[in-house]
Order: C-alpha cells, then structure tokens, then sequence
C-alpha cells in the first residue's frame, strides 16, 4: 500500500463540505413536515424544475398555511425565486424552465392545462424585487387590473350604456391604497405619475395594485431589498397586517427580517433542495440540520 493522502470523504472523520463550505449532510423528511393547524392554502408536491439540463429544485414538498407569513430563506442561487414563481405559473414565461409536480391551490393542480392563468395570476398575486410601477398616474396604476379584469367599467363606452363604475373605481382606489398604507401621503396627488413616488412608496403602490384585483395569496420576492431601512420597516409592517387577510410568501434574503416577519420559515440551500421548513423560532433557534444551523449563523452563504 503507497502512502498517498486519502481523499475519500468515508475515510476522515472530518465533516464533507461542498465548494461553497456547506457540510455534507442527508436530507430528512422530518426535517421539512411542519404541523400546523387549518388547512393549507397552497400545497406542493414532488416539485421539480429544471432550466433546459439543469436541475433548479429537487423534489419539493411543502404547505403554505393561510393568512400568515411564510418566509423563504437561502443562499443566492438556491432556487427561492424559481420556487415562488412556480407557486402562479411564472415559470411559464421562462421558454427554457419545465417544471413537474402538483401545486394545489384551491383543491385543483394549477399545472393542470385548463387552468385560467389571468385568473390565477389575480387570486394568487405578486410583487418583485424592485418597484415597477407602470409609467402612468397612481391612480391608473391600481385601476389597471380592475379594469382589465372588468371588475371596474369606465369611458364613454360604460357612459354611454349607463354601467359606468367611476365611483366604484374611486373606492377600490383609496381601498387599496388604504390597505398598503400609502393613502395618507398620496390621497392629494391620485392622478401624478407613479415614476415621481419614492422607492419605497412605489412599492407599497406596487403592493396596492396587487390587492386591488382581490387576491388570496401574495407573493413577494425580496420586496424590500432595494429599500433603505426605514420604507423597509414599513413594508414589514404592512406584511405583519396583510398576513390577517392575505397568505403571504416571500424570499428574503435577510436572516433578521425572516425571523421578525414570519410566521413559518423554509430554508433552501444549495442544488435547490428544501432542507428545513417549521415554525419561523424553531427553525431559527433550534434548527434540526446542521447544514442549516451552518448557514443561520453565517457559516457560509
Ligand atoms: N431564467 C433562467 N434560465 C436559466 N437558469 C435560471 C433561470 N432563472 C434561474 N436560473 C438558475 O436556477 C438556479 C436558481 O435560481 P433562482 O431561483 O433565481 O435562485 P435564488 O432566487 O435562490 O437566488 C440558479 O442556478 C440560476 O442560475
Ligand atoms: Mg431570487
């Protein structure tokens, strides 16, 4: 026998780490059953999504309890925003993303072919990364999905045949504007352009155009990460209040803003696997796999 170094990993006593520093560790089911009471608003089974031969996310299974927060946390690249936009059908947009597995929303699969896409897309809403208000006045920006989804009738056409919703319209805009507590610093300037608002009011408008179609669920993929920390802090607050009415999921990828807002905590780590899903104090007090007891505190990530 040479006396070469062993490289085998079963040899060493030493934990395994992949490149990225996370140690080795086999995925348990237990890990990812969380029991909580009610029903599920949206359940995920055997998920997997590849982008053409590349596999984004492995096999998830995880339910999303009603009117509360569900964060999702996890390295960059790790699969969160692939996984939040298989929650609307998003990855649909994508020409080389093909996703499998059931998503069920409302006792159907959404993966189903004659699924309504506008329709989901409405009931199970989302807000992006950075505010994308419509260059068009604050008001137009929250009537544009009622009126698209003719919830809400206005013009000459609705004048005309005496169906005119104007006052309707007027409702649903301060209603919704309301509820993203933006009301109070734009009620004196409904028709300026959207483009003028701050970043952190542009997102809270965004928030407001998503409510105004009358979702269920709201889908929020790092909401407040190009924010400064004091519109942040208005956003979290305004999740907290959603979260009474709406099934709220974000991806964060701030620790801290996890652990303050949610109410149940996923954790997605490297290769696109869900490692740990639970109550948001379990999972950040007393996580059950060290890989993510590793990345929760700072570890690697
Ligand atoms: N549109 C896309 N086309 C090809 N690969 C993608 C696309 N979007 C994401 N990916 C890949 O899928 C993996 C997961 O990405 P993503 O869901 O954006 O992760 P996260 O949001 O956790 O940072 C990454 O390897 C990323 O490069
Ligand atoms: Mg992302």
């Amino acid at each position: 026998m040479s006396e070469t170094k062993s490289i085998d990993p079963e040899m060493t006593d030493e934990p395994r780490t992949t490149t990225t520093g996370e140690s080795d560790e086999e995925l348990r089911a237990e890990w990812t059953a969380y029991d909580f009471e009610g029903d599920p608003k949206l359940s995920v089974d055997g998920l997997d999504v590849h982008y053409g031969d590349e596999q984004a996310l492995h096999d998830i299974s995880i339910e999303i309890p009603e009117r509360s927060v569900t964060a999702l946390i996890g390295p960059s690249g790790c699969g969160k925003s692939t996984f939040l936009r298989c929650l609307n059908r998003m990855n649909d947009r994508i020409r080389a993303a093909t996703v499998s597995g059931d998503v069920t929303f409302e006792g159907r699969n959404i993966y189903e072919d004659d699924i309504d896409l506008v329709e989901l897309r409405k009931r199970v809403g989302m807000v992006f990364q950075s505010p994308n208000p419509f260059p068009k006045s604050i008001r137009d920006n929250i009537a544009y999905g009622p009126r698209k989804h003719g919830d809400v009738r206005t013009g000459l056409l609705a004048k005309l045949t005496g169906r005119d919703d104007a006052a309707r319209e007027e409702e649903l805009v301060e209603e919704s504007l309301k509820q993203a507590a933006l009301w109070e610093e734009v009620n004196d300037r409904l028709d300026d352009n959207a483009l003028g608002l701050s970043g952190g009011q542009q997102q809270r408008l965004c928030i407001a155009r998503c409510l105004a179609v009358d979702p269920e669920v709201i889908l929020m993929d790092e909401p407040a990460s190009a924010l400064d920390p004091i519109a942040t802090a208005k956003i979290e607050d305004l999740i907290g209040d959603l979260a009474q009415e709406y099934t709220v999921v974000i991806v964060t990828h701030n620790m801290q803003q996890a652990a303050r807002i949610s109410d149940q905590t996923a954790v997605f780590l490297t290769g696109g696997h869900l490692v740990e899903y639970g109550d948001t104090d379990q999972v950040f007090e007393n996580p059950r796999s060290q890989r993510v007891e590793d990345y929760i505190t700072g570890k690697f990530g």
